[in-house]
Protein backbone atom coordinates (compact mmCIF):
# COMPACT_ATOMS: atom_id res chain seq x y z
CA UNK A 1 0.00 0.00 0.00
CA UNK A 2 1.24 3.69 -0.93
CA UNK A 3 2.30 6.12 1.50
CA UNK A 4 -0.80 8.15 0.31
CA UNK A 5 -3.48 5.40 0.23
CA UNK A 6 -2.87 3.87 3.72
CA UNK A 7 -5.02 5.05 6.08
CA UNK A 8 -4.03 6.76 9.37
CA UNK A 9 -4.76 5.80 12.83
CA UNK A 10 -7.07 8.16 13.62
CA UNK A 11 -9.05 7.32 10.15
CA UNK A 12 -9.17 3.57 10.75
CA UNK A 13 -10.68 4.57 14.70
CA UNK A 14 -13.60 6.56 12.73
CA UNK A 15 -14.91 3.86 11.43
CA UNK A 16 -17.96 4.01 13.37
CA UNK A 17 -20.01 1.03 13.71
CA UNK A 18 -23.21 2.22 16.40
CA UNK A 19 -23.96 4.66 18.87
CA UNK A 20 -24.85 4.97 22.18
CA UNK A 21 -27.58 6.88 23.52
CA UNK A 22 -27.44 9.45 26.42
CA UNK A 23 -30.40 10.21 28.02
CA UNK A 24 -30.71 13.49 30.93
CA UNK A 25 -33.41 11.88 33.06
CA UNK A 26 -34.66 15.09 33.96
CA UNK A 27 -35.23 17.04 30.86
CA UNK A 28 -35.91 13.60 29.05
CA UNK A 29 -33.50 14.98 26.16
CA UNK A 30 -31.46 12.30 24.45
CA UNK A 31 -28.44 12.14 22.49
CA UNK A 32 -26.55 10.12 20.11
CA UNK A 33 -23.12 9.10 20.91
CA UNK A 34 -21.27 7.54 17.76
CA UNK A 35 -18.31 4.93 18.85
CA UNK A 36 -15.19 4.13 17.43
CA UNK A 37 -13.57 0.89 16.62
CA UNK A 38 -9.80 0.32 16.92
CA UNK A 39 -8.55 -3.00 15.43
CA UNK A 40 -8.69 -4.82 18.64
CA UNK A 41 -9.79 -3.89 21.85
CA UNK A 42 -12.61 -2.27 23.48
CA UNK A 43 -15.20 0.15 21.71
CA UNK A 44 -14.51 3.57 22.61
CA UNK A 45 -17.57 6.19 23.01
CA UNK A 46 -17.07 9.23 21.00
CA UNK A 47 -17.53 12.31 23.41
CA UNK A 48 -15.45 15.20 21.80
CA UNK A 49 -18.95 16.96 20.84
CA UNK A 50 -20.71 15.79 23.97
CA UNK A 51 -20.18 19.17 25.81
CA UNK A 52 -21.30 21.24 22.64
CA UNK A 53 -24.30 19.45 22.62
CA UNK A 54 -25.34 18.82 25.91
CA UNK A 55 -23.50 21.60 28.11
CA UNK A 56 -21.72 18.64 30.17
CA UNK A 57 -18.70 17.21 30.94
CA UNK A 58 -17.27 13.64 31.34
CA UNK A 59 -15.79 13.35 35.05
CA UNK A 60 -13.05 10.51 35.06
CA UNK A 61 -10.24 11.22 38.01
CA UNK A 62 -7.25 9.20 37.07
CA UNK A 63 -8.66 8.37 33.44
CA UNK A 64 -9.73 4.80 34.28
CA UNK A 65 -12.36 5.12 31.29
CA UNK A 66 -10.85 7.56 29.16
CA UNK A 67 -8.66 7.19 25.86
CA UNK A 68 -6.88 10.16 25.40
CA UNK A 69 -5.58 9.59 21.84
CA UNK A 70 -5.48 6.55 19.13
CA UNK A 71 -2.26 5.13 18.68
CA UNK A 72 -0.92 2.15 17.18
CA UNK A 73 2.14 1.97 18.66
CA UNK A 74 1.53 -0.42 21.65
CA UNK A 75 -1.79 -2.50 22.97
CA UNK A 76 -2.51 -4.43 26.15
CA UNK A 77 -5.21 -6.41 27.37
CA UNK A 78 -5.18 -6.33 30.83
CA UNK A 79 -7.58 -8.85 31.34
CA UNK A 80 -5.96 -11.72 29.25
CA UNK A 81 -2.79 -10.51 30.88
CA UNK A 82 -1.51 -9.19 26.70
CA UNK A 83 1.17 -6.72 25.83
CA UNK A 84 1.31 -6.08 21.88
CA UNK A 85 3.96 -4.08 20.37
CA UNK A 86 3.30 -3.17 17.15
CA UNK A 87 1.44 -6.54 17.25
CA UNK A 88 4.43 -8.53 18.17
CA UNK A 89 3.42 -10.28 21.82
CA UNK A 90 6.20 -8.65 24.25
CA UNK A 91 7.45 -12.17 25.52
CA UNK A 92 8.69 -12.93 21.48
CA UNK A 93 10.25 -9.67 21.39
CA UNK A 94 12.32 -10.52 24.36
CA UNK A 95 13.08 -13.43 23.46
CA UNK A 96 14.00 -13.10 20.05
CA UNK A 97 15.45 -9.53 19.16
CA UNK A 98 17.76 -6.94 21.08
CA UNK A 99 16.85 -3.99 22.30
CA UNK A 100 17.87 -1.90 19.45
CA UNK A 101 15.34 -3.97 17.15
CA UNK A 102 12.53 -2.98 19.67
CA UNK A 103 13.54 0.62 18.89
CA UNK A 104 13.06 0.64 15.28
CA UNK A 105 10.23 -1.21 15.24
CA UNK A 106 8.70 1.28 18.23
CA UNK A 107 9.78 4.25 15.86
CA UNK A 108 9.21 3.45 12.50
CA UNK A 109 6.94 0.47 12.96
CA UNK A 110 8.47 -2.49 11.41
CA UNK A 111 11.26 -4.78 12.62
CA UNK A 112 14.50 -3.80 10.39
CA UNK A 113 15.67 -5.27 7.46
CA UNK A 114 19.47 -6.13 7.98
CA UNK A 115 20.47 -3.03 6.18
CA UNK A 116 18.17 -0.84 8.06
CA UNK A 117 19.58 -2.70 11.15
CA UNK A 118 22.91 -1.58 10.57
CA UNK A 119 21.78 1.95 10.08
CA UNK A 120 19.95 2.71 12.84
CA UNK A 121 22.64 0.59 14.83
CA UNK A 122 25.11 3.28 13.62
CA UNK A 123 22.88 6.27 13.87
CA UNK A 124 22.78 5.77 17.84
CA UNK A 125 26.43 4.77 17.88
CA UNK A 126 27.37 8.04 16.84
CA UNK A 127 25.16 10.21 19.02
CA UNK A 128 26.39 8.59 22.19
CA UNK A 129 28.44 11.39 23.59
CA UNK A 130 27.82 14.20 25.83
CA UNK A 131 29.00 17.90 24.73
CA UNK A 132 31.38 19.08 27.25
CA UNK A 133 29.46 22.02 28.14
CA UNK A 134 26.52 19.15 29.16
CA UNK A 135 29.14 17.55 30.97
CA UNK A 136 30.24 20.33 33.13
CA UNK A 137 26.62 20.37 34.48
CA UNK A 138 26.89 17.78 36.68
CA UNK A 139 29.40 19.47 38.62
CA UNK A 140 26.30 21.70 39.85
CA UNK A 141 24.73 19.22 41.71
CA UNK A 142 25.80 17.60 45.26
CA UNK A 143 27.41 14.53 44.92
CA UNK A 144 24.25 13.03 47.06
CA UNK A 145 21.70 14.06 44.70
CA UNK A 146 19.28 11.34 43.24
CA UNK A 147 20.19 10.00 39.91
CA UNK A 148 16.72 10.88 38.69
CA UNK A 149 16.80 15.00 39.33
CA UNK A 150 20.22 14.59 37.82
CA UNK A 151 18.17 13.12 34.79
CA UNK A 152 15.39 15.75 34.96
CA UNK A 153 17.74 18.31 34.61
CA UNK A 154 20.83 17.64 32.02
CA UNK A 155 17.67 15.68 29.89
CA UNK A 156 16.11 18.71 30.03
CA UNK A 157 18.87 20.95 29.45
CA UNK A 158 19.70 19.21 25.79
CA UNK A 159 17.20 21.56 24.18
CA UNK A 160 19.79 24.13 24.93
CA UNK A 161 22.09 22.53 23.37
CA UNK A 162 21.08 20.68 19.91
CA UNK A 163 19.15 23.28 17.86
CA UNK A 164 19.08 21.48 14.70
CA UNK A 165 16.66 19.11 15.94
CA UNK A 166 13.99 20.99 17.42
CA UNK A 167 11.93 22.21 15.03
CA UNK A 168 9.30 20.18 15.65
CA UNK A 169 7.65 20.57 12.24
CA UNK A 170 10.80 19.09 10.32
CA UNK A 171 10.32 15.27 10.32
CA UNK A 172 14.29 14.63 9.60
CA UNK A 173 14.60 17.13 13.02
CA UNK A 174 12.05 15.17 14.67
CA UNK A 175 13.87 12.11 13.87
CA UNK A 176 17.50 13.21 14.49
CA UNK A 177 15.98 14.06 18.40
CA UNK A 178 14.60 10.70 18.94
CA UNK A 179 18.03 9.38 18.20
CA UNK A 180 20.15 11.65 20.38
CA UNK A 181 17.80 10.79 23.24
CA UNK A 182 17.60 7.45 22.88
CA UNK A 183 21.55 7.00 22.58
CA UNK A 184 22.53 9.91 24.60
CA UNK A 185 20.47 8.30 27.84
CA UNK A 186 22.79 5.27 29.43
CA UNK A 187 25.97 7.91 29.31
CA UNK A 188 23.84 10.03 30.88
CA UNK A 189 22.41 8.26 33.23
CA UNK A 190 25.79 6.24 33.53
CA UNK A 191 27.44 9.31 34.45
CA UNK A 192 25.18 10.51 37.68
CA UNK A 193 26.45 7.57 38.89
CA UNK A 194 29.67 8.17 38.69
CA UNK A 195 29.15 11.79 39.75
CA UNK A 196 27.93 10.37 43.13
CA UNK A 197 31.21 8.11 43.51
CA UNK A 198 33.63 10.71 42.07
CA UNK A 199 34.96 8.35 39.45
CA UNK A 200 35.94 9.77 35.84
CA UNK A 201 33.38 9.48 33.47
CA UNK A 202 33.77 7.11 30.91
CA UNK A 203 33.72 7.26 27.19
CA UNK A 204 30.91 5.14 25.37
CA UNK A 205 32.81 3.12 22.79
CA UNK A 206 31.50 2.47 19.02
CA UNK A 207 31.91 -1.12 19.04
CA UNK A 208 29.91 -2.18 21.76
CA UNK A 209 26.20 -2.80 22.01
CA UNK A 210 23.78 -0.86 23.48
CA UNK A 211 23.54 -2.56 26.47
CA UNK A 212 27.49 -3.91 26.82
CA UNK A 213 27.96 0.18 26.65
CA UNK A 214 25.56 1.08 29.13
CA UNK A 215 27.40 -1.40 31.76
CA UNK A 216 30.82 -0.15 31.03
CA UNK A 217 30.12 3.51 31.42
CA UNK A 218 28.60 2.42 34.31
CA UNK A 219 30.94 0.20 36.02
CA UNK A 220 34.18 0.27 33.88
CA UNK A 221 37.02 2.66 34.86
CA UNK A 222 39.98 4.28 32.88
CA UNK A 223 42.84 2.37 34.32
CA UNK A 224 41.69 -0.83 33.30
CA UNK A 225 39.81 -2.78 30.56
CA UNK A 226 36.35 -3.74 31.07
CA UNK A 227 34.97 -6.81 29.05
CA UNK A 228 31.14 -7.14 29.76
CA UNK A 229 29.63 -10.57 30.76
CA UNK A 230 27.52 -12.02 27.37
CA UNK A 231 24.55 -12.93 30.16
CA UNK A 232 24.57 -9.71 32.40
CA UNK A 233 24.02 -7.71 28.52
CA UNK A 234 21.81 -9.84 27.63
CA UNK A 235 20.13 -9.48 30.98
CA UNK A 236 20.43 -5.60 30.81
CA UNK A 237 18.94 -5.92 26.79
CA UNK A 238 15.80 -7.55 28.07
CA UNK A 239 15.27 -5.06 30.94
CA UNK A 240 15.31 -2.22 28.31
CA UNK A 241 13.38 -4.42 26.07
CA UNK A 242 10.74 -5.03 28.82
CA UNK A 243 10.27 -1.16 29.57
CA UNK A 244 10.29 -0.03 26.01
CA UNK A 245 6.68 1.13 26.30
CA UNK A 246 3.32 1.11 27.96
CA UNK A 247 0.62 2.73 26.01
CA UNK A 248 -0.53 5.56 27.74
CA UNK A 249 0.94 5.40 31.15
CA UNK A 250 1.07 8.29 33.45
CA UNK A 251 4.81 9.23 32.16
CA UNK A 252 3.86 9.12 28.18
CA UNK A 253 1.10 10.65 28.74
CA UNK A 254 2.90 13.66 30.42
CA UNK A 255 5.20 13.80 27.35
CA UNK A 256 1.89 13.89 25.15
CA UNK A 257 0.25 16.60 27.43
CA UNK A 258 3.90 18.55 27.08
CA UNK A 259 4.16 17.91 23.74
CA UNK A 260 0.98 18.75 22.66
CA UNK A 261 1.45 22.72 23.31
CA UNK A 262 4.40 22.08 20.71
CA UNK A 263 7.29 21.86 23.39
CA UNK A 264 10.48 20.69 22.17
CA UNK A 265 10.84 17.13 22.24
CA UNK A 266 13.62 17.10 25.29
CA UNK A 267 11.86 19.42 27.43
CA UNK A 268 8.67 16.68 26.57
CA UNK A 269 10.75 13.93 27.71
CA UNK A 270 12.42 15.19 30.68
CA UNK A 271 9.08 15.96 31.69
CA UNK A 272 8.61 12.00 31.03
CA UNK A 273 10.95 11.41 33.77
CA UNK A 274 9.58 13.66 36.55
CA UNK A 275 6.81 11.50 35.97
CA UNK A 276 8.43 8.12 35.71
CA UNK A 277 10.19 9.03 39.13
CA UNK A 278 7.08 8.89 41.75
CA UNK A 279 7.27 5.48 43.58
CA UNK A 280 3.65 4.63 42.32
CA UNK A 281 5.01 3.90 38.55
CA UNK A 282 8.92 3.92 37.90
CA UNK A 283 9.91 4.77 41.04
CA UNK A 284 8.36 1.39 41.92
CA UNK A 285 11.29 -0.73 41.57
CA UNK A 286 13.28 1.57 44.24
CA UNK A 287 10.51 0.62 46.37
CA UNK A 288 10.26 -2.98 46.36
CA UNK A 289 13.72 -2.95 47.23
CA UNK A 290 13.52 -0.77 50.17
CA UNK A 291 10.23 -2.48 51.12
CA UNK A 292 12.15 -5.92 51.40
CA UNK A 293 14.45 -4.20 53.35
CA UNK A 294 12.31 -3.41 55.82
CA UNK A 295 10.32 -6.24 55.96
CA UNK A 296 13.93 -8.06 57.07
CA UNK A 297 12.82 -11.53 57.25
CA UNK A 298 10.11 -14.18 56.59
CA UNK A 299 8.77 -14.32 59.92
CA UNK A 300 7.82 -10.30 59.33
CA UNK A 301 6.23 -10.88 55.54
CA UNK A 302 2.41 -11.49 57.34
CA UNK A 303 2.79 -8.35 59.30
CA UNK A 304 3.41 -6.55 56.17
CA UNK A 305 0.72 -7.82 53.87
CA UNK A 306 -1.87 -6.95 56.62
CA UNK A 307 -0.39 -3.37 56.97
CA UNK A 308 -1.16 -3.32 53.25
CA UNK A 309 -4.44 -4.12 53.66
CA UNK A 310 -5.32 -1.18 56.41
CA UNK A 311 -7.38 1.79 54.53
CA UNK A 312 -6.38 3.87 57.19
CA UNK A 313 -2.70 2.96 56.38
CA UNK A 314 -0.98 4.87 53.30
CA UNK A 315 1.62 1.66 53.25
CA UNK A 316 0.72 -0.45 49.61
CA UNK A 317 2.90 -3.72 48.54
CA UNK A 318 5.37 -2.32 46.23
CA UNK A 319 5.38 -4.25 43.11
CA UNK A 320 2.22 -5.42 43.30
CA UNK A 321 -1.01 -4.26 41.26
CA UNK A 322 -0.88 -2.74 38.29
CA UNK A 323 -4.13 -0.13 36.83
CA UNK A 324 -4.59 -1.77 33.45
CA UNK A 325 -3.22 -5.69 34.34
CA UNK A 326 -5.97 -7.63 36.53
CA UNK A 327 -3.74 -10.90 35.29
CA UNK A 328 -0.44 -11.69 35.28
CA UNK A 329 2.05 -8.52 34.28
CA UNK A 330 3.25 -10.45 30.79
CA UNK A 331 6.50 -8.17 31.69
CA UNK A 332 6.95 -9.98 34.71
CA UNK A 333 6.75 -13.09 33.65
CA UNK A 334 10.08 -13.23 31.45
CA UNK A 335 11.47 -10.71 33.99
CA UNK A 336 10.99 -13.85 36.36
CA UNK A 337 13.47 -15.95 34.12
CA UNK A 338 16.00 -13.39 33.74
CA UNK A 339 15.85 -12.95 37.18
CA UNK A 340 16.85 -17.23 37.94
CA UNK A 341 19.27 -16.72 34.64
CA UNK A 342 21.45 -13.78 36.89
CA UNK A 343 21.33 -15.19 39.59
CA UNK A 344 22.97 -18.65 38.53
CA UNK A 345 25.18 -17.03 36.08
CA UNK A 346 26.43 -14.95 39.03
CA UNK A 347 26.49 -18.06 41.55
CA UNK A 348 24.52 -15.23 43.88
CA UNK A 349 22.04 -16.59 46.40
CA UNK A 350 20.39 -13.68 47.57
CA UNK A 351 18.43 -13.68 50.87
CA UNK A 352 16.21 -10.85 49.18
CA UNK A 353 15.18 -12.94 46.33
CA UNK A 354 13.83 -15.85 48.77
CA UNK A 355 12.41 -13.04 50.88
CA UNK A 356 10.83 -11.64 47.34
CA UNK A 357 9.55 -15.43 46.63
CA UNK A 358 8.15 -15.89 49.78
CA UNK A 359 6.44 -12.70 49.83
CA UNK A 360 4.87 -13.47 46.27
CA UNK A 361 3.92 -16.64 47.47
CA UNK A 362 1.97 -15.15 50.42
CA UNK A 363 0.63 -12.53 48.71
CA UNK A 364 -0.89 -14.70 46.05
CA UNK A 365 -3.01 -16.73 48.58
CA UNK A 366 -4.43 -13.67 50.06
CA UNK A 367 -7.80 -13.16 49.88
CA UNK A 368 -7.37 -9.54 49.66
CA UNK A 369 -4.88 -9.21 46.68
CA UNK A 370 -6.58 -12.32 45.34
CA UNK A 371 -10.01 -10.81 45.07
CA UNK A 372 -8.72 -7.39 43.84
CA UNK A 373 -6.47 -9.33 41.36
CA UNK A 374 -3.35 -7.57 42.91
CA UNK A 375 -0.63 -9.74 40.97
CA UNK A 376 3.36 -9.12 40.94
CA UNK A 377 4.54 -6.63 38.26
CA UNK A 378 7.47 -6.32 36.12
CA UNK A 379 9.19 -4.15 39.16
CA UNK A 380 8.98 -6.71 41.37
CA UNK A 381 11.68 -8.51 39.67
CA UNK A 382 13.94 -5.91 37.84
CA UNK A 383 15.10 -4.34 40.91
CA UNK A 384 16.47 -7.97 42.30
CA UNK A 385 18.27 -8.18 38.84
CA UNK A 386 19.81 -4.86 39.22
CA UNK A 387 20.68 -5.66 42.81
CA UNK A 388 22.67 -8.56 41.87
CA UNK A 389 24.64 -6.60 38.58
CA UNK A 390 25.43 -4.22 41.00
CA UNK A 391 23.30 -1.45 40.37
CA UNK A 392 22.62 0.62 43.51
CA UNK A 393 19.34 1.10 44.36
CA UNK A 394 19.24 4.89 43.31
CA UNK A 395 19.98 4.29 39.87
CA UNK A 396 16.55 1.57 39.12
CA UNK A 397 14.45 3.98 37.93
CA UNK A 398 17.43 5.24 35.98
CA UNK A 399 17.34 2.44 34.31
CA UNK A 400 13.54 2.39 33.67
CA UNK A 401 14.23 5.70 32.16
CA UNK A 402 16.86 4.48 29.84
CA UNK A 403 14.50 1.66 28.24
CA UNK A 404 11.69 4.07 27.93
CA UNK A 405 12.87 6.73 26.18
CA UNK A 406 12.01 5.28 23.15
CA UNK A 407 8.35 4.50 23.83
CA UNK A 408 8.20 8.63 25.24
CA UNK A 409 9.57 9.66 21.75
CA UNK A 410 7.73 7.14 19.52
CA UNK A 411 4.45 8.50 21.21
CA UNK A 412 5.56 12.34 20.61
CA UNK A 413 6.12 11.65 17.15
CA UNK A 414 3.58 9.52 16.62
CA UNK A 415 1.71 12.41 18.10
CA UNK A 416 3.07 15.12 16.29
CA UNK A 417 2.34 13.43 12.60
CA UNK A 418 -1.56 12.90 13.58
CA UNK A 419 -3.97 15.41 12.28
CA UNK A 420 -6.33 14.58 14.90
CA UNK A 421 -3.52 16.24 17.64
CA UNK A 422 -4.87 19.31 19.78
CA UNK A 423 -3.56 20.80 22.67
CA UNK A 424 -4.29 18.98 26.08
CA UNK A 425 -6.56 20.92 28.17
CA UNK A 426 -8.61 18.32 30.50
CA UNK A 427 -11.89 20.53 31.77
CA UNK A 428 -12.45 20.10 36.20
CA UNK A 429 -15.90 19.88 38.46
CA UNK A 430 -15.40 22.73 39.79
CA UNK A 431 -16.30 22.27 43.89
CA UNK A 432 -14.53 25.43 45.32
CA UNK A 433 -16.57 28.59 46.54
CA UNK A 434 -18.83 30.42 44.15
CA UNK A 435 -18.15 33.78 43.91
CA UNK A 436 -18.08 35.97 46.76
CA UNK A 437 -17.41 39.86 47.78
CA UNK A 438 -13.56 40.82 48.46
CA UNK A 439 -12.91 41.44 52.64
CA UNK A 440 -10.47 43.66 53.32
CA UNK A 441 -7.07 42.00 55.33
CA UNK A 442 -8.52 44.66 58.96
CA UNK A 443 -12.21 43.13 58.33
CA UNK A 444 -11.18 38.77 57.82
CA UNK A 445 -11.76 36.49 60.83
CA UNK A 446 -8.79 34.77 62.54
CA UNK A 447 -9.48 30.84 61.70
CA UNK A 448 -8.09 28.15 63.74
CA UNK A 449 -8.14 25.67 61.19
CA UNK A 450 -5.48 27.72 59.53
CA UNK A 451 -3.37 28.21 61.74
CA UNK A 452 -0.19 26.12 62.10
CA UNK A 453 0.38 23.48 60.01
CA UNK A 454 -3.55 22.22 60.60
CA UNK A 455 -4.70 23.86 57.51
CA UNK A 456 -2.09 21.55 55.91
CA UNK A 457 -4.20 18.19 56.16
CA UNK A 458 -7.46 19.34 55.63
CA UNK A 459 -8.61 16.59 57.48
CA UNK A 460 -8.67 14.55 54.41
CA UNK A 461 -5.14 13.34 54.45
CA UNK A 462 -5.20 9.68 55.01
CA UNK A 463 -1.91 9.36 58.54
CA UNK A 464 -1.04 6.47 59.99
CA UNK A 465 -1.26 7.95 63.82
CA UNK A 466 -4.14 9.60 63.79
N1 LIG B 1 -0.94 -3.03 47.92
C1 LIG B 1 -2.10 -3.02 48.61
N2 LIG B 1 -3.29 -2.64 48.09
C2 LIG B 1 -3.30 -2.26 46.80
C3 LIG B 1 -2.12 -2.25 46.01
C4 LIG B 1 -0.92 -2.66 46.61
N3 LIG B 1 0.23 -2.67 45.93
N4 LIG B 1 -2.42 -1.82 44.77
C5 LIG B 1 -3.73 -1.57 44.76
N5 LIG B 1 -4.27 -1.84 45.99
C6 LIG B 1 -5.69 -1.74 46.38
C7 LIG B 1 -6.09 -0.30 46.60
O1 LIG B 1 -5.92 0.10 47.94
C8 LIG B 1 -7.53 -0.32 46.18
O2 LIG B 1 -8.28 -0.83 47.26
P1 LIG B 1 -9.81 -0.32 47.51
O3 LIG B 1 -10.58 -0.81 46.33
O4 LIG B 1 -10.18 -1.02 48.79
O5 LIG B 1 -9.75 1.16 47.63
C9 LIG B 1 -7.58 -1.35 45.05
O6 LIG B 1 -6.46 -2.21 45.29
C10 LIG B 1 -7.45 -0.76 43.67
O7 LIG B 1 -6.31 0.07 43.69
P2 LIG B 1 -6.23 1.46 42.94
O8 LIG B 1 -5.30 2.38 43.67
O9 LIG B 1 -7.58 1.97 42.62
O10 LIG B 1 -5.56 1.02 41.60
P3 LIG B 1 -4.86 1.95 40.61
O11 LIG B 1 -5.11 1.37 39.28
O12 LIG B 1 -5.25 3.37 40.81
O13 LIG B 1 -3.32 1.83 41.01
C11 LIG B 1 -1.06 1.15 41.10
C12 LIG B 1 -2.40 1.05 40.34
C13 LIG B 1 0.04 0.47 40.27
C14 LIG B 1 -0.69 2.62 41.27
C15 LIG B 1 -1.22 0.45 42.48
O14 LIG B 1 -1.54 -0.91 42.29
C16 LIG B 1 0.02 0.60 43.35
O15 LIG B 1 0.18 1.62 44.01
N6 LIG B 1 0.94 -0.43 43.34
C17 LIG B 1 2.18 -0.33 44.07
C18 LIG B 1 3.18 0.51 43.28
C19 LIG B 1 3.73 -0.23 42.08
O16 LIG B 1 4.15 -1.38 42.17
N7 LIG B 1 3.78 0.49 40.93
C20 LIG B 1 4.37 -0.03 39.70
C21 LIG B 1 3.37 -0.24 38.60
S1 LIG B 1 4.06 -1.22 37.28
C22 LIG B 1 5.25 -0.22 36.54
C23 LIG B 1 4.65 0.88 35.77
O17 LIG B 1 3.98 0.62 34.78
O18 LIG B 1 4.88 2.03 36.18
Amino acid sequence: MSQATQPKNNELAQAVRHSFTLTDNETGESWELPTLHGSVGPKVIDIRKLYGQTGAFTYDPGFTSTASCSSEITYIDGEAGILLHRGYAIAELAENTDFMDVCYLLLHGELPSPEEKEQFDGDITRHTMLHEQLVRFYSGFVRSAHPMAIMVGVVGALSAFYHDSTDINDPLQRMSAAHRLIAKMPTIGAYAYKYSLGQPFMQPLNDLTYSENLLRLMFGVPTQEYQANPVLARAIDRILILHADHEQNASTSTVRLAGSSDANPFACVAAGIASLWGPAHGGANEAVLNMLEEIGTKERIQKFVKKAQDPDDRFRLMGFGHRVYKNYDPRATVMRETCHEVLKELGIQDPKLDLALELERIALEDPYFVDKKLYPNVDFYSGIILRALGFPTNMFTVLFAIGRTVGWISHWKEMMESSESRIGRPRQLYVGKEERPFTAVAQREHTEKRSGWAWLWGGNRKTTDA
